[in-house]
């Protein structure tokens, strides 16, 4: 059945219609309000310095529209600036805004752009921001294990191997290990970064405008690197983007994943080598007795729908032909709900790693005779036997095999990355070189966001 169509800055839409394609714009996008204000200031400001006689913007008009924009961006703070169905999505929400307030002034901020390119650099600029965030999150996990890696590097543990068993180990080495893996999720993050960091402003529906725009100018504005060079490579690494921020967002989960598998199990009664804070864990609607870790289980819950979600995007975008197709909208939910379960899975990490205590008893008494198999046979070998003859003696005699100190042991493991001759400094290195990345980046930024706006950002 047809109803009275909707009326919207781009046509009378069937209410259904409308509905079904705006999707879960009106809300998500409130995500993007600042970045599209941001993006709209930078465009007024090269749309007034256009060569172009005479000038499409004035001055005059550009200061209006600026300030508009900042008291919409303060406004979204304050959560009184609304989306409305009607509005479809932020582009036309804040373009309707502009043109209630000041007219004609407000109907000439489209020109030369198209939300293709609108919403690219929306979710570009939102990227940029959820990077840092992401990164100084990691950052903040590092340095809590790493913390815990030191004041633990002379506490024995079990090393296993099939869950069986093995070798000689300590807290300092399994706790670093998830360090180290995690300075690797970084490089990727800052690589996603890298890419995200180019403006696709100005490639408008993907084939430019026949004006006399200025790239680089918008992207020199809004703390871009560069812009993307190719417009219809700018509208197609749209989803691209997305994919390749939510790769590196599931290489994160993964670590946490796996973190918080160990935590599950090293933590239950039958190991006891870690304590949780009863605070961190939640109790059973039956049994009295219960500390259950549900955080960690949703951790490791939580890395496969973040990778569901990487697959999702890449899959949405797999069979899409060149262009701009309205498909892409639909990436909008998994990558933004993809960012928020890495952002929060790596705060709750960093309160449980801080929150944990060991348990030197419990790690004690895992140290049966056996784990010092490899070490007693490696001993032989020092007094000058061959390895599989060593190997053969000790496992002939396991039953003999005498208890070693586990201390001794770990010390005696010197050589690089070994349980004692794990490089501290150079971790402690590496982590403040990537506190100054997001702290250089974000100075970078905020002031070319305060210089295009006015006003001082983030504040406002
Ligand atoms: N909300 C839309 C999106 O996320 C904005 C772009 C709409 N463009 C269009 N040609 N219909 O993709």
């Amino acid at each position: 059945m047809t109803t009275k169509p909707t009326k919207t800055l781009v046509g009378n839409i069937d209410k259904d219609i409308l509905a079904y394609t705006a999707g879960r714009d009106v809300e998500l996008d409130v995500s993007l309000i600042e970045a599209d204000c941001m993006g709209s200031a930078a465009h007024v400001v090269m749309l007034s310095q256009m060569p172009l006689k005479p000038a499409l913007i004035s001055k005059s008009q550009e200061n209006k529209i600026i300030k508009a924009l900042v008291s919409i961006m303060r406004q979204t703070r304050k959560g009184t600036f609304k989306i409305r169905l009607a509005d479809q999505d932020v582009h036309l929400a804040v373009e309707q805004t502009l043109t209630q307030q000041l007219g004609d002034i407000g109907k000439k901020i489209h020109t030369g752009r198209s939300r293709n390119d609108q919403v690219a650099l929306d979710l570009r600029l939102y990227a940029k921001d959820q990077l840092l965030a992401t990164l100084e999150g990691v950052a903040c996990c590092v340095d809590a294990l790493l913390s815990f890696a030191k004041k633990q590097v002379a506490m024995p543990m079990v090393g296993r191997t099939h869950m069986q068993p093995a070798m000689p180990s300590s807290v300092g080495l399994w706790a670093s290990s998830f360090a180290e893996g995690l300075f690797d999720d970084m490089a990727l993050l800052i690589n996603a970064y890298e890419f995200n960091d180019q403006s696709p402003l100005g490639s408008a529906a993907g084939y430019g405008v026949p004006l006399p725009i200025d790239r680089e100018l918008v992207s020199h504005l809004l703390g871009f690197s560069r812009p993307c060079h190719n417009v219809l490579y700018a509208s197609n690494s749209r989803g691209k983007i997305e994919s390749i921020i939510l790769s590196a967002m599931s290489q994160v989960m993964l670590t946490l994943s796996r973190w918080a598998q160990d935590m599950i199990l090293y933590t239950m009664p039958e190991f006891n080598y870690f304590v949780l804070p009863k605070a961190f864990c939640t109790g059973s609607s039956m049994m009295p007795q219960k500390n259950n870790p549900d955080a960690l289980e949703l951790m490791r819950a939580k890395a496969s729908k973040v990778q569901g979600h990487a697959l999702s995007v890449y899959d949405l975008i797999k069979g899409l032909p060149s262009g701009y197709q309205r498909d892409l909208q639909e990436a909008k939910e998994p990558f933004l709900e993809g960012i928020h379960i890495t952002r929060t899975s790596l705060s709750v990490c960093h309160k449980i790693v801080r929150g944990l205590t060991v348990n030197k008893k419990a790690l004690l008494k895992g140290f049966t005779a056996e784990v010092f198999a490899t070490d007693r046979a490696i001993e032989c070998v020092a007094e000058g036997m061959p390895f599989r003859d060593a190997y053969d003696y000790v496992k002939t005699h396991i039953d003999e095999l005498k208890d070693m100190d586990p201390y001794e042991a770990i010390a005696k493991k010197q050589h690089l990355g070994a349980t004692a001759g794990l490089d501290f400094p150079t971790y402690k290195k590496r982590l403040k070189e990537a506190h100054a990345f997001v702290r250089e980046e974000r100075k970078a930024f905020n002031k070319a966001i305060s210089k295009v706006l006015g006003v001082a950002y983030p504040d406002l």
